[in-house]
């Protein structure tokens, strides 16, 4: 088989990203227009300015990263574009500008689980470094803004599939992470404001309790399939809206109301702040709220991830999304699983985050089954992985 070049299109949420990668295993380019700023003034993301930069940034971020890759529109041999799960009109613009290129260009359309491009993100990695012996069974964590899942990935013959075994009850990691920094004065986003401050608080100066899932998951498997009484493979939910509850009672109980909001105020008249911005206007008590917020929350990942591991005997685990670009997330689950022995694969960080690589590294074996979108697919805001 001889290579094939896929551009890949992203635009589910605040990034606008195209990428060329050669056959799953190599990126050429990787070009990330992030909104960063957009949404900053709204403390998040806010869906209809989303689109609107989606609509802005589209056209030439797919020029840089076909140039930056020397190709052309003509020789690139497929593209690839998210599917879902995401927001219906910031995914719309990436589809529509996907199904104009392959009608123009008459090369083949391939639609891609934003999901599963995470998990092709550490594949397309590994790759790269020449890793191709994978063992198998594959526990994937894909820790995000969006998501906590937990997925029993297997491939045969280029097919992959993919079983959840858990996800989050209520708040997913990075969205504890966005809100716990909104609530506390840090701006959006919060999950890399919150790496780079910790490393100046105490982690064990404030304990959180663990959180309590006591009930069965109601809401069925969030898969798509309904819940199985019958069904008694072990699960491994999360849920994290207990601690956002406890950091802010914490801050109520000691009254830092006051400095929460001028530190907001102060953090908001500074178009990029940076770490000595963030520092001055942070007291040791709020360093250290955030360093036990951010210890708590990878304590819970990484024990909940090693005992679903455990269970299956799994033989490799991905940790791939948004949260796994966390640095003191990377060191713990390295040296946990190196402890137990379990070879522990994560992105980059560029490709942690969202990006279009990983969205041409997932549509490679689709390439190689022919697993073409239709011309009349459409957005699916809550696409579901199997
Ligand atoms: O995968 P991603 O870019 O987009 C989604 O698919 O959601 O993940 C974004 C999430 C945000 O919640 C952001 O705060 C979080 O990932 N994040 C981090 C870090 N970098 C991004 N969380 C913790 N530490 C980081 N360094
Ligand atoms: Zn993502």
């Amino acid at each position: 088989m001889s290579d094939a070049y896929i551009l890949g299109i992203e635009s589910s949420c605040d990034e606008t990203a195209a990428a060329v990668v050669r056959s799953g295993e190599q990126l050429i380019s990787n070009v990330v227009a992030s909104q960063i700023a957009t949404h900053q003034p709204y403390g998040g993301v806010v869906p209809e300015l989303a689109s609107r930069e989606h609509l802005r940034a589209i056209v030439p971020v797919v020029r840089q990263a076909l140039a930056e890759a020397k190709h052309t529109y003509k020789s690139v041999d497929a593209i690839a574009v998210t599917h879902g799960p995401g927001l219906a009109g910031a995914l719309l613009v990436g589809i529509s500008y996907a199904k104009a290129l392959a009608f123009a260009l008459d090369k083949p359309l391939i639609a891609v689980n934003h999901l599963e491009g995470h998990i092709h993100a550490v594949l397309l990695e590994e790759r790269q470094k020449g890793n191709h012996e994978l063992q198998f069974p594959v526990l994937a964590l894909v820790v995000s803004g969006g998501h906590t899942h937990l997925y029993l990935a297997t491939e045969e013959q280029h097919s992959w599939t993919y079983e959840n075994i858990g996800h989050t009850r209520d708040d997913a990691a990075g969205e504890a992470f966005d809100k716990v920094a909104k609530l506390l004065g840090l701006g959006y986003p919060g999950g890399p404001v919150i790496d780079r401050l910790s490393a100046h608080g105490d982690p064990k100066a404030i304990k959180f309790p663990p959180a309590q899932i006591k009930h069965r998951d109601r809401r069925g498997r969030n898969d798509g399939r309904a819940v199985n009484e019958n069904d008694d493979r072990a699960r491994f939910d999360f849920s994290y809206s207990g601690i956002k509850t406890a950091i802010l009672r914490y801050v109520e109980a000691h009254d830092m109301r006051s400095a929460v909001e001028a530190r907001r105020q102060a953090l908001a008249k500074i178009p990029k702040p940076k770490l000595e911005d963030y520092l001055a206007d942070c007291d040791q008590q709020t360093l250290d709220l955030v360093a036990s917020f951010q210890r708590a929350m990878i304590d819970d990942l990484v024990e909940k991830t090693l005992a679903a591991a455990r269970a299956y005997d799994a033989a490799t685990l991905f940790v791939t999304g948004g949260v796994a670009a966390n640095q003191e997330l990377r060191q713990t689950f390295e040296r946990e699983g190196a402890k137990v022995g379990l070879p522990v694969y994560l992105p980059s960080r560029p490709l942690s985050t969202d990006n279009a690589a990983m969205i041409a590294a997932a549509a490679y074996p689709k390439f190689l089954m022919k697993d073409f979108a239709p011309i009349d697919f459409t957005a699916e805001a809550g696409l579901t992985l199997r």
